[in-house]
């Protein structure tokens, strides 16, 4: 497995184990990282997770953790157990929630899993994040308070935009994992996605590893389209 297969993680967004395992045998060998996310977590539970490591690969479990320090704390711990390379908690639990993950993680004597968070919902705009959540920041400004908040918090990184990823480098440092779902190949479907960048572009921008679902999923070959898109990331 190169290098560059190794910045794809493939969302598994179906509902049944039955289409997770259809999509991880064709996918065999070019993609090694996946996303479990609510779907098919609240509906299959840990037995998704064990699926995907059956196939050798890696899983972030997109569960975005929040609750207080205590809870948060003890479910990072369950989360650790089940051996997970990555997982994801909301900024917005705040920093004594986001301290309390970390030293739970840190306590953990097995291998410890990538922490990052999600700082705001990219579904919300300048108007719902003033007038819904009561943020009177700029929406990239709260995001950024956000993310470093996240990182004097002791998380590895965060769940951002594409036209984040810039300004979030700029102010956090190489160092600091962008994880950046929105990415879609030149010329695929947009669907409900409305700011997105190509891999390459995502990349080129700083992003650590690029969620990508549907433009591999639904394709008519998620296998050639993986591989579509890994070789655009050579050019
Ligand atoms: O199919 P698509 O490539 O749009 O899937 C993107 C994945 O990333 C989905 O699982 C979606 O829930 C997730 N995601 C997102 N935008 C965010 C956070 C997560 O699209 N801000």
């Amino acid at each position: 497995m190169n290098r560059l297969s190794d910045k794809i993680i493939v969302a598994l967004d179906v509902p049944t184990l039955k289409e997770t395992e259809k999509l991880l045998q064709k996918l065999q060998g070019v993609v090694s990282y996946y996303k479990v996310g609510f779907e098919l977590f609240t509906a299959h539970g840990w037995k998704a997770v064990e699926l995907v490591k059956k196939y050798n690969a890696k899983v972030f479990l997109d569960l975005k953790l929040h609750d207080i320090p205590n809870t948060a704390a003890r479910t990072a711990k369950v989360i650790c157990e089940h051996e997970v390379d990555m997982f994801n908690v909301h900024a917005l639990g705040g920093g004594d929630m986001m301290k309390a993950v970390r030293k739970s993680v840190d306590e953990y004597s097995g291998k410890k899993p990538v922490v990052i968070a999600v700082t705001l919902l990219t579904s919300h705009d300048e108007k719902t994040v003033k007038t819904e959540i009561g943020i009177q920041n700029e929406v990239l400004d709260a995001v950024i308070a956000l993310a470093k908040l996240t990182q004097e918090s002791g998380l590895a990184g965060v769940v951002c935009s594409p036209e984040e990823i810039s300004a979030i480098r700029k102010s956090l440092g190489q160092d600091f994992i962008l994880v950046t779902p929105g990415i879609r190949p030149q010329g695929s479907q947009k669907g409900d996605q409305k700011r997105t960048l190509t891999p390459q572009e995502a990349l080129k921008a700083g992003s650590s590893y690029l969620v990508i679902g549907r433009p591999i999923t639904a394709a008519p070959s998620p296998k050639e389209a993986a591989l579509s898109i890994l070789s655009s990331l050579r050019n």
